[in-house]
């Protein structure tokens, strides 16, 4: 029996909540396993995450939208390491294009990466679970699930909505199987990334207007929650999904 835990992170690799969710992680023991489309940073995070963790820290290259490539590093992985404890469902991507002008293509890219991208991660992980009786999944999703907003564009809020919906089903199903699955929906949470995209207006208008605790989401507030989710002082919580936002997009 293995006393380490095993957690799988999709987009680990980025400058946002990934990163963090796995230094969380790691910083709580578990052997993290750094998965990301882009190889660039992997090593060197992988090598920190070893050393934080006291155990190896591997990476893989993972396109979750490749439903073949994540079952081939699913079962590398469980067969390597003994099991999977933890998934962590944290890619995404979206495109902000008015519902009457979005092409298909852009469409179904969201649609297979957040939502589809999701579903394999899951379908790959569980039955590893189910045979070990036990695991914790967490999936990324959006207050864009919830809200009638035209801020993220109708793919990126259909996909992060049928996570939620995704994250209920598989609740409801793994329950008797000792597997607990939630979903977090954050709001806006800063990232290096997003100043290049969004300018600095943005920024200073979100603060000053909506801003309920006086500054951004950080990715670390992210990773907090899932710490929180994948631990036995969660062991009573299934099937939720959690609004994160400081205050700005309350959900009850
Ligand atoms: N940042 C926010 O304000 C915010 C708000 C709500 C929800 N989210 C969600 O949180 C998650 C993380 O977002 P973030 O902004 O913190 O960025 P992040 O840095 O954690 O994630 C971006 C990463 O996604 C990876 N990626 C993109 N396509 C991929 C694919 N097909 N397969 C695997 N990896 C892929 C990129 O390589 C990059 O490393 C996403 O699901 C996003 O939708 C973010």
């Amino acid at each position: 029996m293995n006393d380490v835990k095993t957690a799988i992170i999709t987009a680990a690799a980025g400058a946002g909540i990934g990163s963090a969710v796995a230094r969380q992680l790691a910083a709580d023991g578990m052997r993290v396993i750094i998965t990301d489309l882009h190889e660039g940073r992997m090593a060197k995070l992988s090598e920190e995450l070893s050393q934080t963790a006291g155990v190896e820290c591997p990476w893989y290259a993972l396109d979750v939208s490749d439903h073949d490539a994540v079952e081939k590093v699913f079962d590398d992985v469980a067969h390597r390491y003994g099991g999977i404890d933890v998934l962590v469902n944290n890619a995404g991507w979206s495109v902000i294009e008015p519902v009457s002008e979005m092409s298909l293509e852009a469409w179904r890219k969201c649609l297979d990466i957040d939502l589809t991208g999701t579903f394999s991660c899951m379908r790959f992980a569980l039955p590893h679970m189910i045979s070990a009786n036990s695991g914790a999944i967490v999936n990324i999703s959006s207050i864009s699930g919830w809200e009638m907003t035209t801020e993220h564009g109708a793919a990126y809020s259909a996909a992060k909505a049928g996570v939620m919906a995704l994250t209920r089903v598989a609740a409801a199903e793994n329950g008797k199987h000792n597997i607990r699955v939630n979903a977090i929906a954050p709001g806006l949470i800063y990232n290096d990334f997003l100043r290049r995209i969004y300018p600095d207006t943005f920024f200073d208008s979100y603060l000053e207007k909506k801003a309920v605790l006086n500054r951004l989401g950080e990715p670390e507030d992210i990773a907090h929650m899932v710490s929180f989710l994948v631990s036995e002082k969660a062991g009573y919580i299934t099937g939720e999904t959690y609004g994160l936002s400081g205050g700005v997009h309350p959900h009850a």
